[in-house]
Parts: structure tokens; C-alpha cells; sequence
């Protein structure tokens, strides 16, 4: 009886095409309208008083998208069985994670379960930038869904190193179908922050094992920075990322990267290769030119493997997974059912279907 009277609902409403698939401008019009201006009155409020931010989040935001795609596996905690890519040595002196909890906080009270934390990450990243400008700097696609795992073994294997050379960046970017126009002007997110000694101080200490220094790192810098960085082993100092600029983002990070004074080895390798030091010059001479293809670049980034649609959950705390393998299989019993795609039904069937007494434990 039961069975019989939902085949015909199926049936009957189960042509209305599964919601998203794809990320979208202003994906919470409808279910959450105020979603993007919660995110930067917080985020506005708390750059305000701590400038550190916006450096944090560009960081964060593409830590998350390089391992299991935007999916917000960065911000979950451990747990018993698991240790979580937040915790990944070295895991790049990550940040913030207060501001997005208040954000997250202030989303659920106003509409529970409808804003993900990872687009959460997206937008937060976006206007902790923006402040300096007072004006957003690019704009941010939503309607990603938040992942379960977070796995520490990942991050390691999918965070492009400090001390990589041109050859493994360009494959690292390349796996996440990144171009090599996409690593130079994502590089420029570098012109904000801070470097720790240890990341870079083999290139003034020990570049080839023979207590040597980098020789392509500029003489005078280096020379600075060997007073800043007294050791190899030296991992709590830390210096600018962008000498001389790095409290704003702009393209000043490409002038001194011709100077040769990039910190790390991987801002030096950009002009290691024709194509990319091409772009260098570029950047460095047109400052529109670096906000315009900074905010392409960035969106590219920010829909590497995301979940939409129907995939993923919508988390009620952003460090707290909720389980959806038990959803899934949930879903897949009725596809079989049916045969359709439980993407492909209505929301009221779904409803129906999730509360049947097949959907009770
Ligand atoms: C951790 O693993 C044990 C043994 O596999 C299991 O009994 C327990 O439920 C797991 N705990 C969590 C929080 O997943
Ligand atoms: C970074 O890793 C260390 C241990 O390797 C851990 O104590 C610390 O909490 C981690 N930081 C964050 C922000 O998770
Ligand atoms: C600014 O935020 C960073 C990252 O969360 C934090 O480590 C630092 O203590 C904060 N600084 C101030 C002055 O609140
Ligand atoms: C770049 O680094 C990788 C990994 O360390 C190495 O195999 C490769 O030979 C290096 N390429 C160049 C051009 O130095
Ligand atoms: C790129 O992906 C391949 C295959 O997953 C992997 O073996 C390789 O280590 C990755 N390279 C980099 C630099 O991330
Ligand atoms: C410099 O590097 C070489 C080779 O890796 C190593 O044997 C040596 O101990 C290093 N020197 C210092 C001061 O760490
Ligand atoms: C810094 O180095 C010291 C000594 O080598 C080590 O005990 C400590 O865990 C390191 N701290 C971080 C944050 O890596
Ligand atoms: C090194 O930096 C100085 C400025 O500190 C600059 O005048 C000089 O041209 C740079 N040298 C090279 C080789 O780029
Ligand atoms: C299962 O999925 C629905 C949306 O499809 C969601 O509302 C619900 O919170 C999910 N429950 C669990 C336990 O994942």
C-alpha cells in the first residue's frame, strides 16, 4: 500500500531537476538572503582589528581546495580514529578558525543548515582581502557542500611545498587542472603575510649541502635576511613575505620577485621558466591587470573538486563532520528501488522517501 502510493508519487513528481551540479553567483538568494552580508560584517569587523587575516584565509582557502577539493575538509578537528589535515606538519601556521566559527554561528541562527562551511571559507577569504579596498575584489561563486574527511596524509601529499622548483609546481597545479598563468597569479597571494625562517633559510645557510647560500636569491636581501634568521633550525621568526609591502595586497610582490628577492624557493622558480616569468612582467607592470586575473584565477581555485547538489552535507558546527555515508547508502536503497537517481526527485518525495520507515534505523 505504502510502497504502491509512493512508486506513484515517484512517479508523478519526479521530473523536477536536481538542484545545482554547478556553483553559481548568489546561490543563497532565496533560502538565505542576507548569507553574504553576514559573512562580511563579521569578517570587515574582525580584519579590522587584526590585520593578520586576510593572509590567513588566502592560505586556508587554498589548502582546502588542493586537498579533496573546496569541500571545508580543512576545518574539521581530529577525532579518535582520525588526525585531520589541520594538523599536517608542517600545516603552514593556519589561522582564523575563530572567525569562521562566529560566522557559522551567526548563519545557523538566522538559517539553519542552508549556508556550507566551505562557502563560508570561499566568501571569508574574499572579504577579509577586500577590506583594504572597501569594495568586494572578485566575485565568489556558491553552492558548494561540505566533505566528512579530512585526512593529515593528504594534505602533505597534495600542498605544493615552499621549497618546490618550477617543474613540481606547474604538476601540482596541473593535478588540480591548474595552469601555469593560474600558479603565477595565485603566487601573488604572497603579497600579504608572513614567512617562517624554516621554510626558507636552507636558501641563506645550506642551498646545496656545502653551507652555501642560494645564488639566485639577491646578495642584499639575503644579507638582511641572515639577521632575521639566525639558524636553519630557527622556526618561530618570521619575516615578510612581500619586503616593504606586505600589509597590502597588491602586485608589488612581482617588482620584487624580478629583484630577486622572493622568499621562498617557489616565488623564485617563477622565473625559472619562460612562460611564467613572462606573466611575472606582466603582473609587475599593471596592477589592474594582477586584481582582474587574481579574482579569475582565485574562482578557478575555488570549484576545484566541489561538491554540489545533492553530494556532501551542510554542517551544523564547521570543525564537526556530520556522517553522510549513512544518507548515501539511504539514497542508493531507494535509486534501486525506483530506478532513478534520487538527485532527479522532488523535495517532497525525498522528504517522504527519507522518513519512510525504510529510512528509520
Ligand atoms: C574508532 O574506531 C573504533 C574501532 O574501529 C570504533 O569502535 C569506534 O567507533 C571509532 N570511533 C569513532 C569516533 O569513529
Ligand atoms: C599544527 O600542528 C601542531 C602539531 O604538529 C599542532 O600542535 C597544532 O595544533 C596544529 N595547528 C593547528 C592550527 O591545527
Ligand atoms: C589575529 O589572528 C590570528 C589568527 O587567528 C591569531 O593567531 C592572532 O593572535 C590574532 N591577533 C590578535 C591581535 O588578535
Ligand atoms: C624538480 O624537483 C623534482 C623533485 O624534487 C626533481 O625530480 C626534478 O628533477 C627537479 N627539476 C629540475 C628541473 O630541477
Ligand atoms: C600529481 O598527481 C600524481 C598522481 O596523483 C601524483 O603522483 C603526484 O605526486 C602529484 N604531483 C604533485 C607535485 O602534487
Ligand atoms: C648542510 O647540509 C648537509 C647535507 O644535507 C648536511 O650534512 C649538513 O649537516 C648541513 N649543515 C647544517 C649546518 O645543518
Ligand atoms: C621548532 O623546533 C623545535 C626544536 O627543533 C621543536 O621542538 C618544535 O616542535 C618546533 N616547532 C614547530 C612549530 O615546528
Ligand atoms: C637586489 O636588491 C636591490 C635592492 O635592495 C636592488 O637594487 C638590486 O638591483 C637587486 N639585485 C638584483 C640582482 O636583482
Ligand atoms: C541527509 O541528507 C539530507 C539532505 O539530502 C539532510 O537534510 C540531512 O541532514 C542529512 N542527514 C545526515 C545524517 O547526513
Amino acid at each position: 500500500m505504502r510502497t504502491s502510493f509512493l512508486i506513484s508519487l515517484v512517479l508523478f513528481l519526479a521530473l523536477s531537476v536536481c538542484n545545482g551540479g554547478q556553483l553559481k553567483k548568489q546561490f543563497y538568494a532565496d533560502t538565505c538572503p542576507l548569507a553574504e552580508e553576514i559573512v562580511t560584517s563579521i569578517t570587515w569587523k574582525r580584519v579590522a582589528t587584526n590585520s593578520s587575516l586576510p593572509a590567513k584565509f588566502l592560505r586556508m582557502h587554498f589548502h582546502d581546495c588542493f586537498v579533496r577539493g573546496c569541500d571545508a575538509s580543512i576545518l574539521l578537528d581530529s577525532t579518535t580514529n582520525n588526525t585531520a589535515e589541520k594538523e599536517a606538519v608542517p600545516n603552514l601556521s593556519l589561522g582564523g578558525f575563530d572567525v569562521i566559527d562566529e560566522i557559522k554561528t551567526q548563519l545557523e541562527k538566522t538559517c539553519p543548515g542552508v549556508v556550507s562551511c566551505a562557502d563560508i571559507l570561499a566568501l571569508v577569504t574574499r572579504d577579509s582581502v577586500s577590506y583594504q579596498f572597501k569594495k568586494s575584489m572578485w566575485e565568489v561563486q556558491t553552492g558548494r557542500r561540505d566533505g566528512a574527511l579530512s585526512r593529515a596524509s593528504e594534505a602533505s601529499a597534495n600542498i605544493p611545498s615552499p621549497s618546490f622548483n618550477f617543474s613540481s609546481l606547474k604538476q601540482s597545479f596541473a593535478n588540480k587542472s591548474l595552469t601555469v598563468h593560474d600558479l603565477v597569479v595565485l603566487s601573488g597571494g604572497h603579497s600579504i603575510g608572513v614567512g617562517h625562517c624554516n621554510f626558507f633559510s636552507n636558501r641563506l645557510y645550506n642551498y646545496t649541502g656545502k653551507g652555501d647560500a642560494d645564488p639566485s636569491l639577491n646578495a642584499t636581501y639575503a644579507a638582511f635576511l641572515s639577521t632575521e634568521c639566525r639558524s636553519l633550525s630557527d622556526n618561530t621568526t618570521t619575516v615578510e613575505v612581500d619586503p616593504g609591502s606586505s600589509g597590502s595586497f597588491d602586485n608589488h610582490y612581482f617588482k620584487i620577485l624580478k629583484l630577486h628577492q622572493g622568499l621562498f624557493q617557489s616565488d623564485a622558480a617563477l622565473l625559472t621558466d619562460k612562460g611564467a616569468s613572462n606573466v611575472v612582467d606582466e603582473l609587475q607592470m599593471n596592477s589592474d591587470k594582477f586584481f582582474t586575473e587574481f579574482g579569475r584565477s582565485i574562482k578557478r581555485m575555488g570549484a576545484i573538486e566541489v561538491l554540489t547538489g545533492s553530494q556532501g552535507e551542510i554542517r551544523k558546527k564547521c570543525n564537526v563532520a556530520v556522517n553522510v555515508e549513512k544518507n548515501r547508502s539511504l539514497h542508493r536503497f531507494w535509486e534501486k528501488a525506483f530506478e532513478v537517481e534520487w538527485c532527479s526527485l522532488d523535495k517532497v518525495t525525498k522528504r517522504i522517501l527519507r522518513n519512510s520507515d525504510y529510512g528509520k534505523e
